[in-house]
C-alpha cells in the first residue's frame, strides 16, 4: 500500500503514522509554572539531536502546560521512563488543569534539581535537566495551521541513579527503558545485543565503538 499521511487517506481502522517510527522514547517532562507548580507530562515524540554538544528535542502538538512553563522559565527535566514507572507516566498525561500539581496526582514524589531551578522525579532512574535553547514552530506544506511546537533544550546536568550501573555503563537490563510503539502498545526494553562499527578497511578498530564500550 501506499498513502500521502498530509490526507489521513490510509484506508486502515487506525492511523499506522506513529506505528512506523517506533519504538520512540518518552520523554516523561517536569515543569514548573511561573507561580511555582511542579507539572509533569509524557511526550514520545522525542530524541537526542546531538551528543556533543549535547541537545535533545520533544515536540508538544499544542501550546500545553509543558510548553508554557518552559517558555516562562527556560528550563525544564527529561526524566527517563521506565517500565516500573508505565502506570504513573500514564496517569500524568491526562488533562489536567495548568494549577493541578501532576505529581501529587499521580503519587510520586518530586527531588530538587542542581543546575536549573525545577524538579524532577525522585523515582526515576535517571534525569536530564536541560535548558531551553529554542522552540520551533512547524510550517506545513498544506498550508493548514499548525500549533505543534519543537522545544529543543540543551543538557547542563545529568542524574544517574547507581542501581541501574553496571561495569561503568548504563545496563538497559536494570534501567528498563520504556518506549512507545503504534496504536496503545509500548515496549521495555529486555534483550539487547551488541554490533561494532566498522573499522575503515586496513586500520585499527574504530575509536567510536571503543570509546562507546
Ligand atoms: C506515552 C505518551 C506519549 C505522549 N506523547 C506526546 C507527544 O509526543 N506530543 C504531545 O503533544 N502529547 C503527547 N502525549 C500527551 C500529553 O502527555 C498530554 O497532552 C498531557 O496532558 C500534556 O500535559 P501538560 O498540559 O501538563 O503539558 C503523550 C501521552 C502519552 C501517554
Amino acid at each position: 500500500m501506499f498513502y500521502d499521511p498530509r490526507s489521513q487517506d490510509h484506508g486502515l481502522p487506525h492511523n499506522p503514522w506513529m506505528a512506523l517510527v517506533a519504538p520512540r522514547p518518552i520523554a516523561w517532562v517536569s515543569t514548573v509554572s511561573k507561580s511555582g507548580v511542579p507539572n509533569l507530562a509524557p511526550f514520545s515524540s522525542y530524541n537526542t539531536l546531538s551528543a556533543s554538544p549535547p541537545f535533545l528535542m520533544f515536540s508538544a502538538n499544542a501550546e500545553k502546560d509543558t510548553v508554557r512553563n518552559i517558555r516562562d522559565t527556560g528550563v525544564f527535566v527529561v526524566n527517563v521512563s521506565t517500565g516500573p514507572l508505565a502506570e504513573q507516566m500514564n496517569a500524568s498525561s491526562a488533562d489536567f488543569a495548568p494549577d493541578v500539581d501532576e505529581f501529587r496526582i499521580v503519587g510520586l514524589d518530586t527531588a530538587p534539581c542542581r543546575s536549573i531551578d525545577c524538579v524532577r522525579i525522585a523515582a526515576a532512574p535517571a534525569a536530564i535537566e536541560c535548558r531551553l535553547s529554542e522552540i520551533v514552530s512547524l510550517t506545513p506544506s498544506t498550508g493548514a495551521s499548525c500549533s505543534a511546537r519543537v522545544i529543543i533544550g540543551e543538557a547542563v546536568g545529568i542524574h544517574i541513579d547507581e542501581s541501574v550501573l553496571r561495569d561503568g555503563r548504563v545496563d538497559p537490563a536494570l534501567l528498563k527503558p520504556l518506549s512507545r510503539l503504534g496504536y496503545m502498545d509500548y515496549a521495555v526494553v529486555d534483550k539487547t545485543f551488541e554490533i561494532m562499527r566498522p573499522a575503515k578497511p586496513g586500520a585499527s578498530p574504530n575509536p567510536e565503538t571503543e570509546t562507546a564500550r
